[in-house]
């Protein structure tokens, strides 16, 4: 595959720091704090006047070419020192051409296909005038209460991982078509997903173990991959702000990773160290801030308020400042703002929703869908269904399928699933519809004409879920369940008797016992973007096939949460699936439900099927320093092409700390023709199979290990290869 140029800004260039050198001895100190501020001018009195005083280095949240440029303009050609400034803007899952939420793009599995994506968002992005993406959002996330889950990849750290660096290379292409460059922002750092109760910018308080292995490393990975900066998060990790955390942001982040990027605080971060608790008054909070690490604070003006002052008085070392200052400046002579400050205010239109990146999102969108039943095949669709109802709130809403965060993204621009089914429809069927009820609500009144419509119908297909306002950002909700009158809608259609295909438009898992015991299909199509549409129809009427796998577990009953599927193993196992506290007592398990999700992670069904055979475990006995390899053979064994994603899990025996029962540490995403069969084969580093012990030391332990090759987290074949204490022999 054709590899893309990306920029690294993990680097150190003597000639830019030389730059910066010089430039950094020409400061004042008013100068330098003028760089740590980044501002909203919708927020500003007077933004011109500010901005010429030298007192922000950064604007977020403006996306009119023109305005950027009139603002670039003063701070590069009026300011004492012309110092462009970086704009900084929220581009989660899309800029205008508007992508599947991050947590369906993740159910792709597929990196380089979200890579492209990331490019395409920084393509639109920059020719418009952004030079700065906050994103990706690399938090883990176990909890589907918490409304971001929508924004994340998902449950697991080796996915997380993969995807992290994915899209940070996307972001950081280096030959974009504006000709100018954008940096990175994975963000929240750190362990904002791990939210008590999935209550949104709620108390963290995990193990530092837990910090290490599941929530650093997908900043790690995004790093390595190049980013150039990082947002520090809201939300408190044992005890310490994550804004005001000398242990993640100066021990971890410079003293063991030795990053030199720019740490950014989220919205006001510094002025909630005061709500915190930990800082009396905005001043502590901006001294407090520095010490610990922060760069540059969003929208706050701690800094510019209170550091000179910090300052003059000893309290923060100027050191810190200069530091800081240099990181900024570094990022920006590396973006190329010295040398290229506007951006040209035609390319926008030659740019934005250009149609190849339209048809780029159909593809994240038809291969982001999960299957997740579909009992007597009743999809696809057959030839000879000739009436459908098209029922639900969602079915011809315009708004859900943008979910949570869309950028620049538009209403006029969405395919609704209505539109989809129409345009793919073949000639002579007959497509009904019927809203049903509202999304939320009580209002009930239009659910006897849904109940005709699917009467008078071959098939249901029913479109209910989640609008976009309830997942993202300070959206967590307690009942996963359909929100309003859905559940009574799916009902009453379901009692006509007529088969009912169920499309789930949703930014979170949902919690559907009902709805998965008593429908026959279900299509998890999450908020897929502008092309959801289309997307929905093809897979419908299978001119595509699905190949998406779920990336968080799907719970039974709200009280499972977190669920996630590498959990540890307890000293009291369930034995089988759990629930049988009397038969098997004292056992780790519910009386009420099962342990196990309804659907696992890595689940997803295809219109074909695939057998796995043969596995093979080339390095039976390993050193720490080798690799690992084992294949299996995947075939298909049904009657149409498919994709399959085929998945590796690993189990440290028995370690020296508690292991979680399986990890995944390797996937592939293959197609194959019917009756076609690939030996899918892995070659993974045997220090990826490492952890912390228990003196926070990462290291690989010698011993037994379980492998699984399967095509979810729950099946698979399996075996065992050892780990040796010396070199192996060769
Ligand atoms: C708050 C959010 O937590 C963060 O993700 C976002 O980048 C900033 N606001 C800026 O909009």
């Amino acid at each position: 595959m054709h590899e893309m140029a990306v920029l690294n800004f993990g680097q150190i260039d003597p000639a830019i720091e030389s730059r910066v050198d010089e430039l950094l001895a020409r400061m004042t100190l008013a100068e330098k704090i003028g760089q740590m501020n980044q501002g909203d001018v919708a927020l500003m009195d007077d933004p011109d006047a500010t901005i010429r005083e030298g007192c922000v280095g950064s604007l977020l949240s403006i996306a009119d070419p023109s305005a950027i440029n009139h603002y670039q303009r003063i701070a590069a050609a009026e300011t004492r020192l012309g110092i462009p400034l970086l704009i900084g803007n929220d581009v989660i899952h899309g800029y205008r051409t508007i992508f599947p939420i991050p947590l369906a793009e993740a159910c792709t599995w597929d990196p380089a296909l979200l890579e492209r994506a990331a490019r395409i968002a920084a393509e639109e992005a920059s020719a418009c005038g952004t030079n700065w993406i906050f994103a990706p959002m690399v938090d883990i996330s176990r909890d589907p209460r918490w409304g971001r889950i929508a924004e994340s990849a998902g449950e697991d750290v080796f996915l997380g991982m993969t995807l992290a660096a994915a899209r940070v290379r996307g972001f950081q292409a280096a030959d974009l078509a504006s000709g100018k460059r954008v940096v990175a922002c994975p963000k929240h750092y750190v362990a904002y997903g791990a939210a008590e109760a999935g209550r949104d910018y709620n108390t963290v308080d995990i193990s530092e173990r837990t910090l290490r292995e599941v929530h650093l490393p997908p900043f790690k990975a995004a790093f390595d991959a190049g980013a150039g900066s990082v947002m520090s998060a809201f939300n408190d990790v044992n005890g310490l702000p994550a804004t005001a955390n000398p242990l993640t942001l100066r021990t971890i982040l410079r003293d063991e990773w030795q990053w030199h990027g720019v740490v950014l605080t989220d919205y006001n971060a510094i002025g909630e160290l005061v709500e915190h608790g930990i800082a009396e008054d905005l001043r502590a909070a901006a001294r407090l801030s520095v010490l610990a690490g922060v760069d540059m604070d969003m929208i706050t003006n701690a800094l510019g308020a209170h550091l000179a002052d910090l300052a003059a008085r000893g309290e923060v070392p100027e050191a810190l400042i200069d530091a800081a200052v240099r990181r900024i400046l570094r990022l920006k002579f590396k973006l190329g703002l010295f040398d290229r400050p506007y951006v040209d205010e035609s390319l926008a239109e030659r740019i934005i929703l250009r149609p190849d990146f339209r048809v780029a999102a159909l593809d994240v969108a038809r291969k982001s869908m999960v299957l997740l039943k579909n009992d007597g095949q009743l999809l696809p669709l057959s030839d000879t269904t000739r009436r459908v109802a098209v029922i639900g709130p969602l079915a011809d809403d315009r708004h859900a399928p943008l979910g949570c965060w869309a950028g620049q993204g538009r209403a006029d621009d969405v395919q609704t699933v209505l539109d989809g089914l129409r345009a793919v429809a073949l000639q002579g069927v007959a497509i009904s519809f019927a809203r049903g009820c509202d999304v939320t609500g009580d209002r009930s009144d239009e659910i006897d004409a849904a109940v005709a419509a699917a009467r008078a119908a071959d098939v249901a297909v029913l479109v209910i879920g989640e609008d976009a306002k309830m997942s993202g950002e300070a959206h967590s909700r307690v009942h996963l369940g359909l929100p309003g009158k859905q559940q009574a809608l799916l009902e009453a259609v379901h009692t006509t008797g007529t088969p009912v295909v169920v499309v789930l438009m949703t930014g979170r898992p949902l919690v559907i016992p009902w709805l998965a015991e008593h429908v026959p299909a279900i299509l998890l199509a999450w908020h897929g973007g502008m092309t959801t549409g289309r997307a929905v129809a093809d897979l419908l009427w299978g001119h595509a096939n699905p190949s998406g796998k779920l990336t968080a577990s799907l719970p039974r009953a709200e009280g499972q949460i977190p669920i996630y599927y590498a959990h540890k193993n307890t000293g009291r196992p369930a034995q089988g699936a759990g629930t049988r506290q009397f038969d098997e007592a004292f056992r780790s398990t519910y009386l009420d439900e099962p342990n196990t999700p309804l659907f696992p992670f890595g689940f997803g069904l295809s219109y074909t099927t695939f057998a796995y055979d043969d596995l093979v475990i080339e390095t039976p006995r390993i050193s720490r320093d080798g690799m690992l390899i084992a294949r299996a053979v995947v075939r298909n064994t049904g009657r149409q092409a498919g994709d399959e994603i085929v998945q590796l899990y690993i189990r440290d025996d028995v370690a020296s700390v508690t292991r979680p029962v399986k990890q995944l540490q390797g996937f592939q995403r293959i197609a194959l023709q019917p009756g076609e069969q690939q030996s899918v084969r892995f070659v993974i580093p045997v220090q990826q199979l490492g952890f912390y012990g228990s003196d926070m030391q990462y290291g690989v332990e010698p011993g037994s290990f379980t492998i699984w090759i399967g095509p979810d987290s729950a099946r698979g074949l399996t075996g065992r290869f050892e780990v040796l204490a010396e070199r192996a022999a060769t």
